[in-house]
């Protein structure tokens, strides 16, 4: 499934990158009601989800790759539903998403391949659609900015060194290997929360809001309670990401801006 998928991105991106492609304004995007793998992977509910706390098994390890190709596998789409859905907007907003799209397919082949050489493919394992519940849930470009990349995202540049620690401490060939993937998708994971802080805060001046204030009320309408939660964040990425230290230390709880 995901190999179709690809040839058809690249092609649609080649054209796109010859300024090939114009958007109508009229355009409407179509409701999608079920994710992309739906009938193609076992879905469950998030809390069937079995997860594995160990990487030093086959199966401890290729679970965790799963997870990743997974959340992997639903960025590509909501890259592609960020640039598909939301219309008049400047050109560079088109450009970045599919930039992105574009980094998430390379993540999801990285860690595909890997899982592969453990001899599980994706599909092997149970997978939850929480990734395409919140783009269902975000319809508006200043909510999808604020949820998706912003708030989403961002807990990936918190849980990566997490896991990435965990590896290090069990450093086989296949840990470090998949060490070096989440080195890769870490660095370019930055850049993606930052497009997301662009975009938002640029929603957020179109709709004449405060964007700090704003996205606290955003975060506590989709995830309610999620910004009273104690929160070990990756100041140092989230930084870079566009987060202002004041913002890091109320979504924290911590005086320090480091
Ligand atoms: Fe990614
Ligand atoms: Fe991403």
């Amino acid at each position: 499934m995901p190999t179709k998928k690809f040839e058809l991105f690249e092609s649609f991106y080649q054209t796109y990158k010859e300024n090939k492609i114009i958007k109508e304004k009229s355009f409407t995007p179509i409701t999608l009601n079920k994710p992309s793998y739906d009938g193609l992977l076992n879905v469950v509910l998030p809390k069937e989800v079995k997860t594995r706390k160990y990487f030093d098994t086959i199966e401890g390890k290729a679970s965790l790759l799963h997870t990743i190709c997974h959340i992997e596998y639903g960025a590509i789409d909501l890259a592609l539903d960020a640039a598909y859905r939301f219309n008049g907007l400047p050109q560079m907003y088109y450009d970045d998403w599919l930039e992105v799209a574009e980094d998430e397919i390379r993540h999801f082949k990285m860690c595909e391949t890997l899982l592969k050489e453990l001899g599980y493919v994706y599909g092997d394992f149970e997978v939850h659609t929480n990734l395409f519940e919140a783009m269902k849930r975000t319809q508006t470009l200043l909510s999808r900015m604020a949820i998706v990349p912003r708030y989403l995202e961002a807990n990936g540049l918190d849980q990566n060194p997490k896991i990435m620690e965990k590896l290090k401490s069990n450093p086989d060939a296949m840990n470090k290997k998949i060490l070096e993937a989440l080195e890769v998708i870490l660095e370019e994971e930055i850049s993606h929360v930052q497009k997301g802080d662009k975009w938002f805060k640029y929603a957020c001046e179109l709709e004449q809001c405060i964007p700090e204030e704003t996205y606290l009320k955003l975060l506590e309408e989709y995830y309610p309670g999620s910004t009273q939660k104690v929160l070990n964040l990756n100041f140092k990425a989230r930084k870079q990401a566009g987060f202002s230290c004041d913002e890091l230390k109320r979504l924290s709880n911590k005086k320090e801006c480091v």
